[in-house]
């Protein structure tokens, strides 16, 4: 089988274990679908795996979990669902994908989907290890405190047994090379080191890491490979989930300022599993990218500004403070101002919507300018409506466009105007009330005030 790598030709499964219940997150929503970065830490994993090359994946879920199902679905259309009815343990779990193992692969990977740091290379190199002739491979870290992990035990020849920490003696205790959970068997001898594993333990459960020691007692070669505990790291609360994204959000911003993009304060930039910034953008501080972001090439996105699926095309400014909600496209030298909000719109090339507006469910042609305070009216309680304003208009201060409506090319709307018919190409439209003015007039009501207020006295 070829992944498309370069001296890949192994065939690879792998089995995500996503039936926990996460009881410490204290939550409403399964564990695995609270987010990281900005998708789920299920979807991260799933994206790492496939990232190894990995074609097939199967995901483990707990009883009733269609909704973990589901995300795994979306993460990975071609993977495949299956429930652990009763939790026996990893290697039960694992088990419960028996049909997908038995179709056969090369490598099978297990990944546990509460663990959304994992790289791509880290599965690459436990791929590799099974190559160089290992028959179980195991990712293990150097742990601060080892407490609650299995430790590895290695010998001459390579590594010996995994012993959980609720199993090991005192001696044993005092490792620190820690198991991190993953693991790779060589695919042909998984079925049957799946099926030798029992339930001998302190939580008479079926535990994975027992794979090791059978593989040993087989005369088979069991290796460890290593990954720094920041990469390995699990989530079982929302202390630990604050943690990954700390990790995650560190990577994003290093990768986005190596491929060039300027962040004056990268602390305070937030960005998301996907986002996508050109180079020689600058990025002022308190900044958040939601999902689905593109950013072009020598754009300025000025602070507090807040996108959500939204892009923005080279040489744009954008913000302060500015909100670009789904469906926002900036083009090309556009320029997007202080407390402005757009949604579902297209501002053309070169134009400028400054200060203070909404634009929704519009589009805009090159070079327009929306005067500060501009509204497009889009809702009216039960529909949405678009609004057309074309190349070169200019729309005046303080106006309310009530859509459907077109405002032709080149056309001018007064300021302070409610337009609720379209203006023709080249036009002016005013619609507000007429200014009319009396001479004298406060004079004279002063006056009479005033007048007024002696008698009382
Ligand atoms: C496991 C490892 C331990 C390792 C640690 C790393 C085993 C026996 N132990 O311990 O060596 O140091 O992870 O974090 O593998 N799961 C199921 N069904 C089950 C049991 C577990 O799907 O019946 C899933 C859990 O949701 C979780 C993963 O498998 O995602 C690991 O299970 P958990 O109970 O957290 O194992 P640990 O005790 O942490
Ligand atoms: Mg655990």
């Amino acid at each position: 089988m070829s992944d498309g790598r370069p001296g890949y030709q192994r065939a690879g499964l792998a089995i995500v274990l996503a039936a926990g219940e996460g009881t410490r997150m204290k939550s409403a929503m399964p564990k695995v679908l609270h987010k990281v970065a900005g998708r789920s830490m299920l979807a991260n994993a799933i994206a790492s795996v496939a990232g190894a090359g990995i074609e097939r994946i199967a995901v483990v879920v707990g009883p009733n979990r269609e909704d973990v199902a589901a995300e795994a679905v979306k993460a990975a259309p071609a993977s495949e669902t299956f429930v652990q009815v009763e939790r026996l343990g990893t290697a039960h779990a694992v088990l419960a994908a028996r049909p997908a193992l038995d179709k056969g692969c090369d490598d099978l990977l297990i990944v546990f989907a509460d663990t959304p740091l994992i790289q791509p290379a880290t599965f690459l190199a436990l791929r590799a290890a099974l190559a160089d002739g290992a028959s179980v491979a195991v990712l293990g870290f150097e742990a601060r405190d080892p407490t609650g992990y299995g430790r590895l035990l290695v010998d001459d020849k390579g590594l010996a047994a995994i012993r959980e920490h609720k199993d090991a003696s005192a001696d044993e205790r005092a490792v620190t090379l820690c198991n991190a959970g993953l693991m790779a068997i060589d695919g042909r001898l998984a079925p049957s080191i799946l099926d030798a594993i029992r339930p001998n333990n302190a939580q008479n459960e079926f535990y994975l890491t027992d794979a090791v020691s059978i593989a040993r007692a087989r005369g088979l070669r069991a290796a460890v490979v290593r990954a720094p505990e920041e990469e390995v790291m699990g989530v079982n609360d929302r202390v630990q989930l604050a943690a990954a994204e700390a990790v995650a959000q560190w990577r994003l911003r290093d990768k986005a300022m190596r491929d060039g993009v300027t962040m004056i304060a990268p602390e305070t930039v937030f960005m998301s599993f996907d986002t996508r910034i050109g180079r020689d953008t600058i990025i002022e501080p308190n900044v958040i990218f939601g999902p689905g972001v593109t950013i072009g090439e020598g754009v300025l996105v000025r602070a507090f500004s807040h996108f959500d699926s939204a892009s923005v095309a080279d040489r744009s400014a954008v913000g302060p403070f500015a909100r670009l909600r789904p469906g926002a496209r900036i083009d090309v030298g556009a320029k997007i101002g202080n407390f402005v909000e757009i949604k579902s719109a297209h501002i053309g090339p070169g134009s400028a919507v400054s200060h203070l507006s909404y634009i929704g469910d519009a589009t805009v042609g090159a070079k327009a300018n929306i005067g500060a305070g501009t509204i497009t009216c889009n809702y009216d309680g039960f529909d949405k409506a678009r609004t057309e304003i074309g190349a070169g208009a200019f729309i005046g201060s303080n106006s309310a466009l009530v859509a459907p409506v077109r405002i032709g090319e080149g056309a001018y709307v007064g300021s302070g105007s409610v337009i609720t018919k379209d203006v023709e190409a080249d036009a002016l439209a005013v619609g507000r009330g007429r200014q009319f003015e009396k001479s004298g007039w406060a004079r004279a009501f002063r006056q009479a005030r005033e007048g007024r207020e002696k008698k009382r006295v």
